[in-house]
């Protein structure tokens, strides 16, 4: 089988596809089939070496696909050859075959392409557990998302929105808030243009906003916590940016408020019992028709660097996907 493989840690154009062995299921493992595979930024730190998880070399880079199951290990119920699944598995996703334990795939639902099948479950995901666990986001508060048109950025927006938020986008350039209006955000800033403090004063006359979500770092987090109403809750999702703000703590004293951090991958792993919860809960939305998976574009594994660069260099919308 065909797969995109990171042999030595460097740059997008430092992966290679080649061909290699097929792949067998141990106990409890299910081989997938793959016929698309989100991208995500942490795929971008991963094959550099520069993300938390840190698997053994050579690896196939690709945190989430979706397909149909290929083979089943011994021991697993509830998934059988050709049923069309989703597997999130953090990394080995770019590859035509992916193996997955079986406790991190979900059927397909009906009417659901292979394609945004590949790119909810880690976007909507964090942004769920991130807004609703750990934020305690309430109807009629005010939220800001920040890189709004990115990959959870986008599901942050439409997840406040399905909470009963208010919410304000902010994001680079008129192409990227204009996603963010129509996928349901009340008000937009460009903060490479405006003064993120400034907007932020006049859209919520003087009060601040209530919860803060944060994927970008860098510049923006100190000027966006400043802005924050009493009890706010300021969410640490990444730093997509390359900069970890140091933030002076006597602001959470002054405002009474909280940061709160977001590790989704390890909430699924050490709370596997809410996570499913929380992803049944967000097909339910999606069945409501409450969500609209944003998938901007598709790449082939020969243009995986094409891809990848796009994410660094802020050009994509939403999600996009590889296939083989
Ligand atoms: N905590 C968790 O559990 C968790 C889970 C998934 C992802 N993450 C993290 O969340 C962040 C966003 O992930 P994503 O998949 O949504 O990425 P994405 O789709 O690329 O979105 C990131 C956004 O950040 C903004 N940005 C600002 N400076 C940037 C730069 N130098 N390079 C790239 N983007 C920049 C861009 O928006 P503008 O151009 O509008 O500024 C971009 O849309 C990453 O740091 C990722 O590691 C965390």
């Amino acid at each position: 089988m065909r797969a995109v493989l990171c042999k030595a840690y460097g740059p997008p154009e430092s992966l290679v596809v080649e061909d290699i062995a097929s792949l067998e299921p141990g106990p409890g493992q299910v081989v997938v089939k793959v016929v698309a595979a989100g991208v995500n930024f942490p795929d971008t730190l991963i094959i550099q070496n520069k993300y938390q998880f840190k698997p053994p070399l050579p690896f196939s880079p690709g945190g989430e696909a979706a397909g149909t199951v290929l083979r089943v290990g011994a021991g697993v119920t509830g998934f059988a050859p050709g049923q069309k699944v989703i597997a999130f598995t953090g990394h080995g996703s770019f590859a035509e075959e992916v193996l997955a334990d079986a406790s991190r795939l979900l059927p397909i639902p009906s009417g659901m392409s292979f394609e945004i099948a590949a790119s909810f479950v880690m976007t909507y995901g964090t942004s769920y557990h991130a807004l609703k666990d750990r934020a305690t986001l309430k109807a009629g508060e005010t939220l800001l998302v920040l890189g709004a048109a990115g990959g959870v950025g986008l599901a942050a927006v439409e997840i406040g929105k399905a909470l009963g938020a208010k919410v304000i986008a902010a994001a680079s350039s008129p192409e990227k808030l204009a996603v963010c209006t129509e996928h349901g955000a009340d008000a937009v800033i460009n903060y490479a243009s405006e003064d993120l403090r400034e907007r932020l004063k006049a859209l919520t006359e003087g009060r601040g906003v209530d919860v803060i979500y944060d994927p970008v770092g860098g510049g923006y987090s100190e000027p966006a916590l400043r802005s924050m109403a009493w009890r706010g809750r300021f969410l640490v999702v990444g730093f997509a940016n390359g900069q970890i703000p140091s933030i002076p703590l006597n602001l959470t004293l002054l405002k009474g408020c909280s940061i709160v951090g977001v590790f989704w991958g390890d909430f699924v792993r050490r709370e596997p019992k809410a996570s499913a919860r929380d992803l049944e809960e967000l097909m339910e939305l999606l069945h409501q028709g409450r969500l609209k998976p944003l998938v901007s574009a598709s790449y082939r594994f020969d243009e995986i660097a094409q891809a990848l660069n796009a994410v660094l260099e802020r050009k994509v919308t939403g999600k996009i996907v590889v296939t083989p």
